[in-house]
């Protein structure tokens, strides 16, 4: 049986992100739990094409192929900064380029990162909505960490990294026999 696939995008074009660092500690932890294969993308691998296209088609073939990975993962996790108290704009513009039914029913990890705590609900107004509309299952917990949660783009916040587990504890409902360990305790 292959790995499931997990895809990880981080809605940053900064390099380095702590949304991608973010992204990127909550997918090593997931495929350690469950052997995914995983890829992670941010704004700045999708490229300047996203810009121009009011369409898909109109994407180059990078963009695309992202997209592409974005529809057929098994699970995402998606990452994204606050901008003024929401997602940014380029990142909700890739969202729109996904088709209605291409997330129904897939498993959502949903994660934001923002200068302080002011915004810490954006998970729960902002990303957790906008899933809903693609009737995706977003997992119960959702992240937000803030500036003070990172050291040189390093998650060193203990109780974010208790909350990052336990969303990754959460992906089990879908993917317990993807670990034969877990497999093995029923
Ligand atoms: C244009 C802009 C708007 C921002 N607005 C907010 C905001 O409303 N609330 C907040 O907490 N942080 C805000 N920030 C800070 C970023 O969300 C924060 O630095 C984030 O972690 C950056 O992620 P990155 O390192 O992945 O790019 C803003 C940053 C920028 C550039």
């Amino acid at each position: 049986m292959s790995a499931p696939k997990l895809v990880g995008l981080a809605g940053s074009f900064n390099r380095p992100s702590k949304t991608r660092a973010l992204v990127e500690d909550v997918a090593g932890r997931a495929i350690d739990r469950y052997g995914f294969d995983a890829s992670i993308y941010d704004l700045t691998d999708v490229g300047p094409s996203l810009g121009q296209a009011q369409w898909r088609k109109e994407l180059d073939e990078t963009a695309r192929h992202i997209l592409d990975e974005v529809a057929n993962a098994d699970a995402l996790i998606i990452g994204s900064p606050t901008y003024k108290g929401s997602y940014p704009g380029l990142f909700k513009h890739l969202i729109d380029l996904i088709d209605p039914h291409e997330l129904r029913a897939k498993p959502i990890i949903i994660t934001a990162t923002g200068g302080g705590d002011r915004h810490a609900l954006m998970v729960e107004h902002q990303l957790r909505p906008l899933f809903g509309f693609f009737m995706a299952h977003t997992l119960p917990t959702a992240v937000y960490a803030s500036d003070r949660d990172f050291t040189d783009y390093k998650i060193v916040s203990e109780p974010l990294s208790a909350r990052i587990a336990e969303v990754v504890g959460e992906l089990s409902a879908f993917f317990r026999h993807s670990n034969p360990a877990l497999a093995a305790a029923e």
